[in-house]
């Protein structure tokens, strides 16, 4: 309970397309202490792409994760991304905030691919205590359906949206929390989901080339049935980790390449604009860093040390978390809810 018993609760919601995760902090104290943790698995192809086939399916599993949570409020902090958002950072004459905002569509319209009517803007200086001529702006463009389209996916499941935030930030959040030492250098923050892979480079704690790359634990789960033959349920398990006899590092090594060609063309990209010679860090989260041989394969194939970023490093978890696995298990997954989650709302 807060001052005047109101609650200062927030519940971060990431609807994945492998699992809905939902993560409550309370904010009344002063550190956020995480009070509940709840996922649920999804139906195979229920959203695929990013794009939700079966929106009455993905409302009832958000609806039993939330009930899982026992959650007191209806009110949570949701977040998009895909193709349909667009995070950009680009450079503008240098004004006040105000002044940016009344000129930050028409600067956009000339980065931005989709038609400036249907689209939701933000945008934030990077540089506000810069004094050259002018200034470096993230921009953030998402399409308003999409949006749309996750408020009515909320509603179907009882719940309203305090906030839509985007993947992208969330993930910085939580990262940044949690490794606030990592916010200088060349940092890849690389969250491997069930079918995407959310990738943000970072310079100097700055998110400058953010990209979703098609790649996920279902790649290498589908490539097992096929390859060797697996049914999906033991390939799955062999990807947990709960099936021995089949040699995974190699297998996974190919499969990964894909994976590591998309952060060294980012790479490339941001050593080309400015210099510097490479990735200092890699930071892995998501399910998907968990099968066994991809951070290695990945460190490999870079030639740079991967770390396991673990979202919950400096954030206390309530004993009564009401869990069923440890902790622990769950916590790779959980880089994007806790980023949510430690808004306050
Ligand atoms: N302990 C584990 N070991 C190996 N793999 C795991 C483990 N736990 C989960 N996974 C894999 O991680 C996937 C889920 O990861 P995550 O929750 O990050 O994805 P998602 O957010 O649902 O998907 P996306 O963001 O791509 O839509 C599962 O589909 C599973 O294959
Ligand atoms: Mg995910």
């Amino acid at each position: 309970m807060g001052i005047f018993g109101r609650s200062k609760v927030t519940a971060g919601l990431d609807i994945g397309s492998g699992f809905v995760k939902l993560v409550v902090v309370d904010h009344s104290r002063g550190d956020p202490e995480i009070v509940k943790i709840a996922t649920g698995p999804l139906v195979q192809d229920a959203i695929v792409e990013g794009e939700i086939m079966d929106p009455v399916l993905v409302a009832e599993t958000v609806r039993t994760v939330v009930d899982n949570a026992e959650l007191s409020r209806a009110e949570v902090v949701a977040a998009v991304g895909g193709h349909d958002v667009i995070i950009k950072k680009i450079q503008m004459d240098r004004m006040g905030h105000e002044e940016a905002r009344d000129l930050i569509r028409w600067e956009a319209h000339q980065h931005v691919p989709f038609d400036m009517e249907s689209v939701q803007l933000d945008f934030q200086i990077l540089d506000p205590d810069g004094s050259g001529p002018q200034m470096s702006v993230l921009l953030v463009a998402a399409k308003r359906e999409l949006i749309e389209n996750r408020l009515a996916l909320l509603a179907d499941a009882g719940l309203r949206a305090a906030v839509v935030d985007v993947n992208a930030f969330a993930l910085h959040n939580a990262f940044e929390h949690s490794y606030p030492d990592s916010m200088v250098g060349v940092v890849a923050l690389v969250n491997i989901g069930h079918e995407t892979t959310n990738m943000s480079i970072m310079e100097d704690g700055i998110p400058v080339v953010v990209r979703d790359i098609p790649f996920g634990s279902r790649r290498i789960r589908e490539a097992l049935q096929r390859e060797r033959g697996l049914t999906a349920e033991r390939a799955e398990a062999v990807l947990q980790g709960g099936e021995d006899g089949v040699d995974l590092e190699g297998f996974v090594a190919e499969r990964v390449d894909e994976l590591a060609v998309g952060i060294e063309r980012a790479v490339a990209f941001i050593t080309a604009q400015s210099g510097g010679d490479g990735v200092d860090r890699v930071f892995l989260s998501g399910g998907g860093s968990q099968v066994p041989g991809v951070a290695r394969a990945l460190a490999d194939r870079l030639g740079v040390t991967t770390h396991i970023a673990n979202p919950l490093e400096r954030v206390a978890v309530s004993a009564d978390v009401n869990l069923k696995v440890a902790v622990d298990e769950v916590a790779p997954m959980l880089m994007l809810p806790v980023g949510l989650a430690m808004r306050r709302a």
